[in-house]
């Protein structure tokens, strides 16, 4: 059941930027599934495995995109960008936590990432 869904609005027309996107989402997605119906620590390992080469891969792509435009807000986005690879650090590191407590913990992260970064950073500096 998903609880984040992909739309045209989150769109920043270029493919591979865009598919990322769409790939954190599904992120997002598979840890709730876990959440409510799985409840194995392999969703939560696997989602945070694949954040952390998303805050290496996709933040270079979309750092490179921007500073290929001469982007004026590039100094301000990448700092964003560096909020949030500290907020999954964090995240890492919290081993005090039950997983099922770090996964909601996560599922606040990406939900935050998605509304906050995606849906206005980032189209943002599409339309720049
Ligand atoms: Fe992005
Ligand atoms: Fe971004």
């Amino acid at each position: 059941m998903p609880i984040a869904m992909w739309t045209p609005e989150l769109s920043l027309g270029v493919e591979s930027l865009d598919a990322d996107h769409r790939q954190l989402i599904d992120t997002l997605n598979q840890v709730f599934d876990a959440l409510l119906f799985d409840r194995s620590s392999s969703a939560l390992h696997g989602a945070l495995a694949t954040l952390n080469d998303y805050v290496t891969g996709h933040f270079a792509r979309e750092e490179a995109w921007m500073q290929a435009r001469n982007h004026p807000d590039l100094v301000r986005h990448r700092q964003e960008h560096e909020a949030l690879r500290d907020q999954l650090a964090l995240l890492c590191a919290m081993r005090e936590l039950s997983d099922q407590e770090r996964s909601v913990e996560l599922l606040m992260v990406l939900r935050d990432w998605l509304l906050g970064h995606i849906a206005h950073s980032d189209r943002d500096a599409s339309a720049a």
